[in-house]
């Protein structure tokens, strides 16, 4: 099975949660559209999806699934996202499709939320994708100074500052990314409290004790995993 059709079955799977009158958060990302698809093809009555970013909010539209933003709803019931890396405790790296914040503020207005991901995606220490860290663009060369001290602090390598090929990458919220690449990340959880503590950082891509369960697309089918 190839990992895009392993994405979609993940995908499907999680459709399969949704109920009628549900507030549901919509990923980002290869994965998160073939659950998108698959929720619109429920044809579901009364359901409301929260974009995480523009890309999804226009696919949701097409697909007639009627939006909100997420200032309108009180509490979302069920988000469905992808990820980069899914680690030990259904650790996460996130923010490959430079959606890490809206991702990030959908995913803690949820009650529940569900990675979906292709089997590669598994790994048994986060780290080799590269980490993704929100910038605001105001002094983002001296905030990535500030990075690199940090990175070497962990024994990382400076971040690089991600571009496209018509300059650099800009997200959603007009922010610039910068990926950390490393091997492993020994302690997640003191490098996210680390790269939170520098002004100049809006979010990064490690989203720790957020997810509720995963669902992976295996060759066997979808494996489902707690944390
Ligand atoms: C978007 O910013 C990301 O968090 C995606 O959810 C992540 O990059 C996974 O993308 P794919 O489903 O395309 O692999």
């Amino acid at each position: 099975m190839s990992a895009d059709d392993q994405k979609r079955i993940s995908g499907e799977a999680a459709a399969d949660l949704v109920e009628s009158g549900m507030t549901v958060g919509l990923g980002t990302g290869s994965t998160a559209a073939w659950f998108v698809k698959a929720l619109a093809a429920r044809g579901l009555k009364d359901i409301r999806g929260v974009p995480t970013s523009e890309a999804t909010a226009t696919l949701a539209r097409e697909l007639g699934i009627p939006l909100a933003a997420l200032d309108d709803v009180k509490s979302i019931d069920l988000t469905v996202d992808g990820a980069d890396e899914v680690g030990p405790g259904l650790s996460l790296i996130k923010g490959g499709g430079a959606a890490l914040l809206r991702e990030k503020l959908v995913w803690e207005a949820s009650s529940r939320c569900v990675v979906i991901a292709d089997a590669a995606k598994k790994v048994d220490a986060l780290g080799k994708f590269p980490l993704p860290i929100e910038v605001v663009r105001f002094g983002h060369v001296h905030t990535s100074w500030r990075l690199a001290d940090i990175a070497a602090e962990f024994d990382l390598p400076p971040p690089r500052l991600r571009q496209a090929d018509r300059g650099m990458v800009v997200t959603d919220g007009g922010n610039l990314i910068y990926d950390m690449a490393s091997g492993v990340i020994a302690d997640p959880a003191a490098l996210a409290a680390a790269l939170k503590s520098i002004t100049g950082v809006v979010d990064h891509g490690l989203f720790l004790d957020l997810a509720d369960e995963a669902l992976i697309g295996t060759d066997q089918g979808v494996v489902r995993l707690a944390p």
